[in-house]
């Protein structure tokens, strides 16, 4: 795996977008249209009002693609389910600083097992309350939409976050990725890049286009 810094463009398709029954053939097929890395949605019907896969189908991906794995807790116990994630495979581990945990606790957790820590703040939330952990993170995952579900429509009202986070980063002297996550394709990749993210989650733009390969490439080059 090439490691990646917050100056590359990265792509992580979400396989909540992908076919359930061909979790596997899935996962390959991203990869081979050029993904990155693979974001991974976990929801546990509590922190958002959707249920969709756990540990088990992660050490599933896991075990059938060597692809780094970004997986985002959208689960009101993070601290709870940790280890059970690590020894999943992950590679990245996102929670949400609006989650039910000591924040700061989680990430140095997360850390100390040797797996990259990410930190989510929901559209709502503004920037100031993530502000504290950010010399603890490998990565700002700013979301775009409000969690829960694959298909929804961007928010633009949501850049200026990203803006403060580059700014907060270069004069901190920090080197966290910014991501976005929701409502991300060609067409809305670019604003959230001209914002300063660097990596894209994109479910429907990806899983669902007619060529993958080149669903992928546009928002890489956006
Ligand atoms: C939203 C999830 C996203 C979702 C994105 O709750 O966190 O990762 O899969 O799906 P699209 O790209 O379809 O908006
Ligand atoms: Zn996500």
């Amino acid at each position: 795996m090439i490691p990646r810094t917050y100056t590359d463009r990265i792509v992580a398709p979400s396989l909540l977008a992908a076919d359930f029954s061909r979790i596997g053939e899935e996962t390959s097929r991203a990869i081979n249209a050029g993904a990155d890395w693979m974001h991974l949605d976990v929801m546990d019907g509590h922190f958002v009002d959707n249920i969709s896969f756990g540990p088990a189908v992660i050490a599933a991906v896991h075990a059938t693609n060597d692809v780094f794995l970004d997986v985002h807790l959208m689960i009101s116990r993070p601290d709870h389910y940790l280890e059970r994630f690590i020894e999943a495979g992950s590679d990245l581990i996102s929670v949400h600083v609006e989650a039910t945990h000591d924040v700061s606790e989680t990430l140095k957790r997360t850390r100390d097992a040797g797996v990259q820590a990410g930190l989510v703040i929901n559209p709502a939330t503004p920037l100031s309350e993530a502000e504290p952990y950010l010399d603890q993170i490998d990565l700002l995952l700013v979301m775009t939409v409000v969690p829960g579900f694959g298909g929804q429509s961007f928010m633009a009202e949501t850049m200026p976050k990203i803006e403060q986070a580059a700014a907060l980063r270069a004069e901190r002297g920090l080197s966290y990725h910014i991501e976005v996550d929701g409502g991300i394709d060609p067409k809305t990749a670019p604003i959230a890049a001209k914002a300063g993210a660097n990596a894209f989650v994109a479910g429907s733009s990806t899983f669902k286009a007619p060529d993958m390969a080149a669903a992928i490439q546009s928002i890489r080059e956006a």
